[in-house]
């Protein structure tokens, strides 16, 4: 009689599903903007492929250990966590006004030890502000973040940026297209700020440098190289020479959704 009960008890509450694991939960199925570290900063579901598609592109354009990169807007180390292994000691640093994003990708995709290892820079500002890094800066990535810059911080944050870039350097980064340039001042998150690109290179112009489209995947972005004018022919070339073998296999691979 127990043992019927007991089994009838099973039947009618069956027991609950598993809790997901708290160490590996990749927040996929969340929105955009989410507050879990993977999806704040993009759909979760391509947050691996934005990492390879950002790591490729360094690669692509000349990356070596030796080099000293700025990941701007660096959010929960997408590009960090394959970045911060390869470069050597003290020569990756990292900006992002929202540590909490750092801290999570430390506890759940790199770790301490590494940190100790290769010991990265952290900074948190909001003025694109890299003058408490591991600079001057050989390459500085900027993925995802002036898609969420109106022009007036687009314009301030690269002059910035300008003025932490080696001899030689580049900034890799990029922006959202649209049909019109959206208006309005400061930060936008997580909706992006469209730009018509002649609009966005005449802002980079502004802010002292020449830009130029890159030919790199992207599921939802575009990719563009500026360098400051002494670096024009390189960048230049940089721009006609680097192409992806695998554009089409990363589009069909990612999600199209608003940020990230
Ligand atoms: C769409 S996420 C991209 C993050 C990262 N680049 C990546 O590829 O995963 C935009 C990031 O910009 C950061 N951010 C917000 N305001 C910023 C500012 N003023 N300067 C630099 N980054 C900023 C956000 O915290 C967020 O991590």
């Amino acid at each position: 009689m127990q043992k019927m009960r007991e089994r009838l008890a099973a039947f009618i509450a069956p027991d609950p599903p598993e809790p997901p694991d708290p160490v590996e939960d990749l927040g996929r199925g969340l929105k955009p903007g989410s507050e879990h570290y993977r999806a704040f900063v993009g759909p979760p579901e391509d947050y691996d492929l934005l990492a390879g598609i950002q790591a490729g592109l360094l690669f692509a354009c000349g990356l070596r250990e030796d080099h000293h990169v700025a990941d701007v807007g660096c959010g929960s180390l997408r590009a960090g966590r394959l970045l911060i292994p390869y470069l050597r000691r003290g020569h990756y640093t990292g900006l992002d006004p929202n540590a909490w994003l750092i801290d999570k990708a430390i506890e759940h995709e790199i770790g301490h030890d590494l940190i100790r290892l290769k010991a990265p820079a952290f900074v948190h500002n909001e003025d694109f502000d890299l003058s408490e890094g591991h600079g001057p800066f050989d390459f500085i990535l900027a993925q995802s973040v002036f898609s969420h810059t109106y022009p007036d911080m687009t314009t301030n944050g690269l002059r910035s940026l300008t003025t932490q870039l080696a001899p030689g350097g580049k900034i890799v980064a990029t922006f959202a297209t649209g049909k019109e340039n959206t208006e309005g001042s400061g930060w936008a998150y997580p909706v992006c700020v469209q730009y018509k690109p002649e609009h966005l290179f005449e802002l980079a112009e502004r802010a002292g440098l020449c830009a130029f489209p890159l030919d790199w995947p992207h599921p939802r972005q575009r990719w563009f190289v500026a360098a400051a004018p002494e670096d024009r022919a390189s960048a230049e070339s940089l721009a006609a020479s680097v192409r992806s073998p695998a554009t089409e296999t990363i589009g069909r691979s990612a999600r199209r959704r608003s940020a990230g």
